[in-house]
Parts: structure tokens; sequence; C-alpha cells
């Protein structure tokens, strides 16, 4: 039964290193691994495409219903074209923001994020991870860093795609963003009560990685 399938939650904010966190975690497992973000982007996407608003809900969820996915690693397709680059673009981000706020959408993706659960285990990072999708995970780490780290990490990332910006703006864009994703109606992002709490503001990829691995060991002591 997918029940006894171990999934460890990373939830989070935008640039708070999640992703890596979680792709990292799941790679020296050897479990699957589910960027539930890309789901919320690709869903953006497929709306943008098909004209679909922004504010419609229902017609979302509908388009979700319909979309043929396939994931190959970290490359996502839609209806057999790659759609990975395009799934980082800022407006398909802030309007995959705006429509993850409409619960017709969430509920829409919540069986296709379940069935990422399958042996030998998971690892799953996003936003309702451990309060909503995977309640009873065997680990739940919620990861946070201050803005100014997430803010300096987002510009690095943007230079090394030769992209130019100020660390100012990026700052509060992201402040903005968490300030929605925390205050939103519906699984609105914050740590499970049983979440462990990471800040990894003065650590690098390794050392979150392991302190991670340490605390999966702790639970799974026969494992
Ligand atoms: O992690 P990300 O930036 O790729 O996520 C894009 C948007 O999707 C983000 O603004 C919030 C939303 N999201 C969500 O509501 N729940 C999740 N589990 C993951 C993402």
């Amino acid at each position: 039964h997918h029940d006894l399938v171990p999934v460890i939650t990373i939830d989070g904010p935008t640039a708070s290193g999640k992703g890596t966190l979680a792709s990292t975690l799941a790679a020296s497992l050897g479990y699957h691994f589910l960027d539930s973000g890309s789901l919320y982007r690709v869903a953006a996407l497929a709306s943008l495409r098909q004209g679909v608003a922004d504010t419609d809900g229902p017609g979302i969820a509908a388009l979700i219903s319909k979309l043929r996915l396939r994931f190959d690693g970290p490359r996502l397709f839609l209806d057999g074209e790659e759609v990975s680059d395009q799934l980082r673009r800022e407006d398909v981000g802030s309007r995959a923001s705006k429509i993850s706020a409409l619960g017709d959408v969430r509920a829409a993706l919540y069986a296709l994020q379940v069935s990422f659960r399958r042996p030998p285990g998971l690892v799953a990072d996003g936003r309702d991870m451990g309060t909503v999708i995977f309640p009873d995970a065997a680990l739940k780490v919620f990861l946070t860093a201050s803005p100014a780290t997430r803010a300096e990490r987002r510009h690095k990332q943007l230079i090394s795609k030769g992209i130019s910006s100020n660390i100012d703006d990026l700052r509060a864009d992201l402040e903005a963003r968490d300030a929605r994703d925390r205050t939103r109606a519906i699984a609105p992002l914050q740590p499970a009560e049983d979440a462990l709490l990471l800040d990894n503001s003065a650590q690098t990829v390794d050392e979150s990685v392991a302190q991670v691995l340490g605390w999966w060991e702790q639970r799974t002591p026969f494992g």
C-alpha cells in the first residue's frame, strides 16, 4: 500500500533552496522526487497558452485534468514538448503564484502529486507537502533563509544566466510573494506542527543535506 512508502517533505518560501536540498536528498537516498511548484507552473503555462483567465479556477482545473505530462528526471514535457525552461519564466512564476490561491486548482493537482509516492520512497518539495498533501510524512522539514540571503542567491542565479537584476527589487518581490503565500486562505505556507525547522542562511548545500540525512537516520534507526 502506498501509505507504507516513506515520504520526506521539504516546505518553505521561494528561493530558500528547497529544490536543491530536496533533489540532492532524493538522489542520495535513491528516492523519487516531486517538485510540486513545477505543477503549478505547468498549469500556469498551459492556461496562458489556452487563454484561460488566471481567476478562472474551474477553467484551469478542467485544463489540468487534460494535461499530458511526462517527467524525465528534472525535465518536464507537456504534450511531447520540453517546457522546463519556459516554466522558469518570471511571468509563468507569478501566474503560478496567483492560480495557486484557487481551491479548484489545488484540488485538481492533488491526485497527481499523491501519485508520485512510489517505492522505495519520495522526497517532495513545495509549500504544503507536510501540511496537506502528505500529512503522514515520516520526516517534515520547514526550510527558511533570511530575505537578504534569498535575494542574494536569486541574484547570483540570474547573473549566471546572463540576466542583470537589482537585488533590492528581488528582495521586495520575494517578500511580496511570501506574504501572499503565507496569508492565502487555502493551504497557506506554514510549518506543519510536527515539522523540524531549518534555517540554511549560513549553511552550504552539503551541510543542509547532511543535517537532514542525520534527522532521517534518527527516524529510521532500523531502515
Ligand atoms: O516553488 P515554485 O516557485 O516553483 O512555486 C511556484 C508557485 O506555486 C509559488 O508561488 C506557490 C505555488 N505553490 C504552491 O502553492 N504550493 C506548492 N506545493 C508549490 C508551489
